[in-house]
């Protein structure tokens, strides 16, 4: 069974929809650890709950550099030796390093329809340009933010009463029916990435991923 590492920095409520697919036996793999930077993440109650080992490599202490605390994330995610990591919700830009080291088996997802709102503040982003519609990501980390092949897309609209909140509430709805979605073609070795692109099937996906509209 393909062995999965998943990077949290808050909730963790990606990782429960995964968590619970697995236990469904929809996704066929095995969480070996959930990592978080931050001691209070609530993904790690959720982990522990769900018998998983769990660790916070720390990244509010103080005197630890960016290249430094990735090292030590790579030490700590080859104790598990994963086939994929899975960043879900990890709040951290990762260092070239980092990514280089697990190109290719190192997924994320970004509130946004990529390649719109990269970086932070998506929701209110996408309200205060007009936006009459918005969505989620998953895809293949490369080393510039937010930029590596899409894998799926999912849309939502905007209404003229949102505000950020609610936006991101009708967002998640869709982050937690993609992503398990996404790891379960990745375990049955349907998706991969190939010279930057990412394909599945053998074939190449479009800029917008799989099932795009356009
Ligand atoms: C998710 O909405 C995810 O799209 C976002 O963090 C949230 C984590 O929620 N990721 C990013 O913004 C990455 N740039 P969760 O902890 O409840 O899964």
């Amino acid at each position: 069974m393909k062995r999965i590492v998943v990077m949290i920095s808050g909730s963790g409520s990606n990782l429960q929809t995964l968590i619970e697919q697995i236990h469904l036996k929809d996704v066929n793999a095995n969480i070996v650890c959930v990592i978080s930077n931050k001691p209070d993440a609530y993904g790690l109650t959720r982990a522990e709950d769900a018998g998983i080992p769990n660790i916070c490599v720390d990244s509010t202490l103080s005197g630890r550099d960016r290249e430094a605390y990735d090292q030590l994330l790579i030490d700590t995610i080859e104790i598990y030796q994963p086939d994929l990591i899975v960043l879900a919700g990890f709040m951290r830009i990762l260092t070239d390093e980092f990514v280089a080291n697990y190109l290719g088996r190192l997924v994320n997802i970004h509130p946004s329809l990529l390649p719109k709102y990269k970086g932070l503040n998506t929701h209110q982003r996408a309200i205060d340009n007009g936006d009459i519609e918005h969505g989620v990501s998953v895809h293949f980390v490369t080393p510039k933010l937010d930029d590596g092949p899409v894998i799926i897309q999912a849309k939502v609209p905007i209404f003229v009463d949102d505000d950020a909140d609610i936006l991101a509430q009708r967002v998640q709805v869709q982050e937690h029916h993609i992503y398990p979605l996404v790891v379960k073609w990745f375990v049955e070795e349907r998706l991969t990435m190939c010279s930057g692109k990412a394909m599945m099937d053998g074939q190449l996906l479009g800029m917008n991923g799989f099932a795009c509209d356009e």
